[in-house]
């Protein structure tokens, strides 16, 4: 058992709509082992009450400082860390000229392994605790990323990217002996499905990279597997782009509209995470509120790639599931605030002539939350992760308000929550996560 006094950030039980953050300036957080010797939270609240039930429990003081959840990034690709601020007229000429040409390096066992490295420390860093990761299409990119994310116990999931056919010949899923490189794809996903999920603190998802790089039988076989087991995730890119959309639409004439194509397939249910969900009409929201798949809003990416507007207003009328995305390397941030920062500015989006007229604030409650119980919410593990109510395992962050000269300066003079949150958001970067605390068993 442990406890640290600081002031405490964390989100109310179930918060459906506005969420609800709750606030303790001096609190005490206790942490300690479940039945399983998972660390949990064992107690929040006041200091004064809850210090009251542990009596002379070792307490780390932190005066100033903040903990709160550590972030959830619903979608972010670790072979895209050098990718970051590579411009391109658009998504598919950026896949192509600087995406594609980087991920194949990981074909190398030594080049996955230094990047898995490298990027489980900066997500870290920057206060992710929880991630949902695209790999490439080697399965030595998969071994890397989760050997690296056992070793350091950050909540990971990821998968092998499957892509068999509208890319470079030696990014498509390879064959060996006899079999189709569709089939091997299949197979080894099934193989890192056994030797991986639910392995610590690990888990698979289902991989399909967007339908235009998979042939209809890939699909297929993913839905089967989908079926089979029903407690993997399941991940993808829809409708980001209208180049992508045009090209998805011709190669499946027969859906009805670019997302309904992953239903047909069996790709839509609870756990299945769609990065992007930008160009959606009302059928398209209704099929994720109905299928229970949730989506990955990546706002500095579809920024930095000209991908378009998050429909915050649409999403909430038909009442959908989102949280918030860093996209890395199309998005170019890995911290959660330039995430939340980029996410508030696209809610405020109101440009004549663009596809969303929102004018919508969204509050920095609101932000905060989609980056940590709400993404928690959408990958199915309310509870688990996300947020500091007794029972969630211990993820968190310590911030510290006073990092930069800018953010003592601001953070001192707030007379709210709310302004104190937007401080942090608006100003906020990897020097405000002084200490990032993962879970750990015993
Ligand atoms: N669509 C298919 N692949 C990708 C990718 O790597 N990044 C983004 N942003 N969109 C994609
Ligand atoms: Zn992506």
């Amino acid at each position: 058992m442990k406890a640290y006094r600081a002031s405490l950030l964390w989100f109310s039980p179930h918060s459906e709509g506005p969420a609800h953050a709750l606030f303790e300036e001096d609190g005490m957080l206790v942490v300690g082992p479940d039945a399983l010797g998972v660390q949990v939270v064992q107690a929040i609240g006041p200091w004064r009450s809850v210090s009251a039930q542990y009596p002379g429990m070792a307490v780390e003081h932190l005066p100033g400082r903040i903990i709160a959840p550590g972030f959830v990034d619903l979608h972010v690709h670790f072979p895209q860390t050098n990718v970051i601020g590579s411009p391109a007229s658009g998504l598919l000429p950026w896949l192509e000229n600087y995406t594609f040409p980087e991920e194949k390096r990981f074909a190398a066992p030594e080049y996955s392994a230094q990047a898995a490295t490298f990027f489980v420390a900066e997500l870290l860093r920057n206060g992710v605790t929880t991630a949902l990761t695209f790999a490439t299409s080697h399965p030595q990119s998969v071994n890397a990323l989760f050997t690296e994310a056992q070793a350091q116990r950050l909540r990971l999931i990821t998968g092998l990217c499957l892509m068999d056919r509208h890319a470079p010949g030696d990014l498509l899923n390879q064959g060996q002996g006899k079999r189709s490189g569709t089939e091997q794809s299949l197979l080894e996903t099934e193989a890192l499905i056994q030797r991986w999920h639910g392995v610590d603190r690990l888990g698979y998802a289902i991989t399909p990279r967007f339908a235009p790089t998979s042939t209809e039988a890939q699909l297929r076989g993913a839905g089967d597997l989908a079926a089979k087991y029903p407690d993997v995730w399941i991940q993808s890119h829809v409708a980001e782009n209208k180049d992508e959309i045009a090209w998805a639409e011709e190669l499946f004439p027969f859906s009805r509209s670019y997302l309904a194509t992953y239903d047909h397939f069996g790709l839509m249910r609870d756990r299945a995470i769609y990065a992007h969900c930008i160009h959606f009409d009302d059928n398209d929201r209704a099929l994720m509120r109905s299928t229970g798949a949730a989506a990955a809003v990546s706002p500095t990416s579809n920024l930095f790639l000209g991908s378009g507007f998050f429909d915050y207003a649409g999403a909430d009328r038909v009442g959908f599931q989102y949280g918030l995305a860093s996209d890395v390397g199309g998005g170019t941030s890995f911290s959660p605030f330039h995430t939340m920062l980029a996410a508030y500015y696209v809610g405020r989006t109101s440009v004549e002539g663009l596809q969303t007229k929102q004018g919508l604030s969204l509050s920095p409650q609101q932000l905060w939350w989609q980056h940590t119980a709400g993404a928690a919410r959408a990958l199915g593990l309310d509870g688990v992760v996300g947020n500091l109510l007794p029972g969630c395992e211990a993820d968190f962050v310590v911030l510290n308000p006073k990092a930069t000269p800018l953010l003592a300066r601001k953070t001192s003079i707030a007379s709210n929550l709310d302004e104190l949150l937007f401080s942090m958001v608006v100003l906020g970067d990897d020097r405000l996560v002084e200490r990032t605390v993962i879970s750990q068993a015993i």
